[in-house]
């Protein structure tokens, strides 16, 4: 049998729910009032500071209602704000919060070389004309923070249209979007496409661009197959095996710089791997063309610094740890560039390889997909 009860202070309720004793503050309470003259009707946004609630504000009553609902009144204010069972159940705060440090947030899967064989694909037709199909496509992203798209037209700025999915382009320096072209010289048959290490982009960005996507036009060249590499699953598994190391990537910040071109000095101080302050592992930053000197780490600590950054750049590097995929014309893909590093295989022979890329972020895909879900799709 549920039950309210006020403790005498006046400071807390307790609502004995199905899950057990949940305590709430007459401030959290007040705080969080739903009525019209604290929250906006329309748009939800609160009306109040917090100023205008009284310091030595007390719960002096607390009925529950037939309908799943509980009456409470504050003191001295004098108010009467009623309050739905099920939305206080969904923000209840008096149980164990987890500040495990390294702890992967709820809807995170870490993954290997094993996703290879299942993909997380859309179709572009299917994506912009069913929901459900776009929300899957979404919450793939969520959950293994990339995705591939195919069927796109392979035209410029296409990719535009899959950004258009969930939210908006951010230009940068680079433009609204960047080539990636090369013509592979028939008089050089040799790698003459480099193959770049995995890598996040532009960490020297504060704050970074949180979506990457890259779209292909045109490709005629042997080789070039994109990578991807889970950094979550690297960091992990550096800590598993070397958790001083994992702690002073995580503890100290390494610098990130980009000035290659006229009035241009992009600088960052971060770190290669980002906790948030209770501890849950929210991003890493890994680009061996863009670190810059490192300054944070004191002396005696820089050697094992090294020692952990080349064995987090070894696990990048596992084949084990790459999905690798090829991108023909109209293929495209986009990361978590938060937690997923790309790569790309050299490419050799004749012929032409033709992609553009653009940033945008990933609040938009967040914002689209919890949106949706809201909405009951
Ligand atoms: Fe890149």
């Amino acid at each position: 049998m549920t039950s309210v009860t006020v403790d005498p202070s006046g400071t807390f309720l307790t609502w004995q729910s199905d899950a057990g004793p949940l305590r709430f503050h007459a401030i959290w309470l007040r705080d969080n009032a739903q009525d019209a003259q604290t929250r906006a009707p329309g748009n939800g946004q609160r009306l109040i500071t917090l100023g205008d609630i009284p310091r030595n504000t007390t719960i002096d009553t607390a009925v529950l209602t037939d309908d799943g609902h509980v009456d409470v009144r504050f003191l001295p204010e004098a108010k009467s704000v009623r309050f739905q069972l099920d939305w206080l159940g969904e923000r209840a705060y008096d149980r164990d919060i987890s500040r495990e440090r390294a702890r992967l947030e709820s809807g995170v899967t870490l993954w290997n070389c094993d996703l290879e064989e299942n993909l997380p694909i859309g179709d572009f037709e299917h994506l912009q004309s069913d929901g459900e199909a776009l929300g899957d496509w979404l919450g793939n992203i969520l959950r293994y923070g990339f995705a591939l798209v195919r069927n796109t037209p392979a035209e410029p700025e296409a990719l535009f249209k899959i950004v258009e999915l969930f939210g908006y382009v951010r230009e940068t320096n680079y433009g609204r979007l960047f080539e990636v072209r090369t013509e592979v010289n028939p008089t050089n048959l040799a790698f003459t496409g480099l193959a770049l290490q995995a890598h996040t982009d532009n960490p020297y960005r504060d704050p970074v661009p949180t979506v990457q996507v890259l779209h292909c036009l045109e490709s005629s060249a042997a080789g070039g197959e994109n990578m991807v590499v889970d950094g979550f699953a690297a960091a992990l598994k550096l800590r598993s095996e070397n958790p001083k190391g994992f702690d002073l990537l995580a503890d100290y910040c390494a610098r990130f710089e980009y000035s290659g071109e006229p009035g241009v000095c992009l600088t960052a101080r971060q770190p290669m791997i980002e906790l948030s302050p209770d501890g849950a592992l929210v991003g890493i930053r890994f680009n061996n063309r863009s670190l810059s000197a490192i300054t944070d780490v004191p002396f005696h600590l820089m050697e094992e610094y090294y020692a952990a950054y080349r064995r987090l750049a070894q696990l990048i590097d596992e084949p084990s740890s790459a999905v690798s995929f090829r991108l023909n014309p109209g293929d495209a893909f986009l990361v978590d560039n938060t937690r997923v590093l790309h790569a790309r295989k050299g490419y050799a022979g004749v012929g032409t390889r033709w992609l553009q890329g653009c940033y945008a972020d990933k609040d938009g895909i967040r914002s689209t997909y919890d949106a949706m879900k809201r909405a009951g799709r």
